[in-house]
């Protein structure tokens, strides 16, 4: 395990992740029912821009930074506005990560289970949430977190509401693109009013087909996809984008996420990006028979 989100805090992809995680949240808190969330790869749940990791990649000035030189857009407020709120609380260089977006975005009656496997990542998680009653860390494999922690309860009451995220770093490849599936399908399987949101990169999204067409057929009401490429799909760079997969998305997110793709796009890759918003199934849309033994081509990590 080498992956540090650090470097890569605030970048194309965080934002991307980011602001489609507040506006799942919005959605859930509109009713008044308690709501749980699992975040499955966690990270430390806070970074700053201005320590070494960081200023090493450079990667949130084509991000993060740029969303915030821009003129206010209202699909990306509330984004703007959890980093106002965290800068607020953390100071100027601070970036917050989806267990403190999370925490901002939901409410006291709810709930929010952290994994993390990397040690030190797990002790910050720690620090950072001590004084969050609402916020439990578990220092552990997220995968293996899913049947352990779904379908959620509080003491004796399930709680039918809330959003699973997963984020892991891709650096097994091939194989995490296997596993990704296979927690989904047993995720969703025994939580099925559960929305479950799965970060992807891209590097040709030609690679992508065969895990696309298996996702297809996840046991879900609806799986969106949505896609933003900064970089052309020919680049030699290792990540051109990146993707969010929904299973199970609210009312409407459809047309949430084509807003914040466009404006993402023309912020972030005006001239050599792409996005695009794709149902891999639609709700009450039959999935095609499941195609056989086929596992997912070469993929690579998040670079
Ligand atoms: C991309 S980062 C998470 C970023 C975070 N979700 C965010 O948006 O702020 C992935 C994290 O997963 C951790 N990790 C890797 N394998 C894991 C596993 N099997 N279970 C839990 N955490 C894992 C890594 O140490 C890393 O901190």
């Amino acid at each position: 395990m080498n992956y540090r989100h650090a470097f890569h805090a605030g970048n194309h992809a965080d934002v991307l992740k980011h602001a489609a995680l507040l506006a799942l949240c919005e959605a859930l808190v509109r009713k008044p029912a308690a709501c749980f969330a699992l975040d499955t790869h966690a990270g430390r749940g806070l970074y700053r821009l201005d320590d070494a990791a960081a200023r090493r990649t450079g990667e949130a000035a084509g991000g993060v930074e740029r969303v915030l030189q821009a003129p206010d857009a209202p699909v990306l407020s509330s984004y703007r506005a959890a980093i106002a709120a965290c800068r607020r609380q953390q100071g100027d260089a601070a970036y917050p990560g989806s267990p403190w977006l999370l925490a901002h975005a939901l409410r006291e009656q709810d709930r929010i289970a952290c994994c993390e496997l990397q040690p030190e990542e797990a002790a910050a998680l720690r620090r950072n949430f001590a004084g969050d009653a609402r916020v439990a860390v578990h220092e552990r494999d997220g995968y293996a977190a899913i049947p352990a922690l779904l379908p959620p309860k509080s003491g004796a009451t399930r709680l039918n509401r809330g959003l699973v995220l997963m984020d892991p770093p891709y650096e097994a490849q091939q194989a995490e693109f296997d596993t990704v599936l296979d927690a989904l399908r047993g995720g969703l399987q025994r939580w099925p009013q559960g929305v479950f949101a799965l970060w992807y990169p891209i590097k040709q999204r030609a690679t992508l087909q065969p895990f696309l067409r298996r996702a297809a057929h996840l046991p879900a009401g609806g799986v969106l996809c949505a896609e933003l490429q900064v970089w052309p799909d020919d680049s030699p760079l290792r990540m051109t984008g990146s993707g969010l997969m929904i299973c199970n998305p609210p009312w409407q997110f459809d047309e949430r996420l084509s807003a914040l793709l466009a404006a993402l796009h023309s912020l972030l890759a005006p001239d050599t990006g792409s996005h695009r918003l794709q149902w891999l199934r639609r709700e009450g849309e039959d999935a095609a028979p499941r195609p056989s033994a086929q596992r997912t081509p070469r993929s690579r990590d998040r670079g």
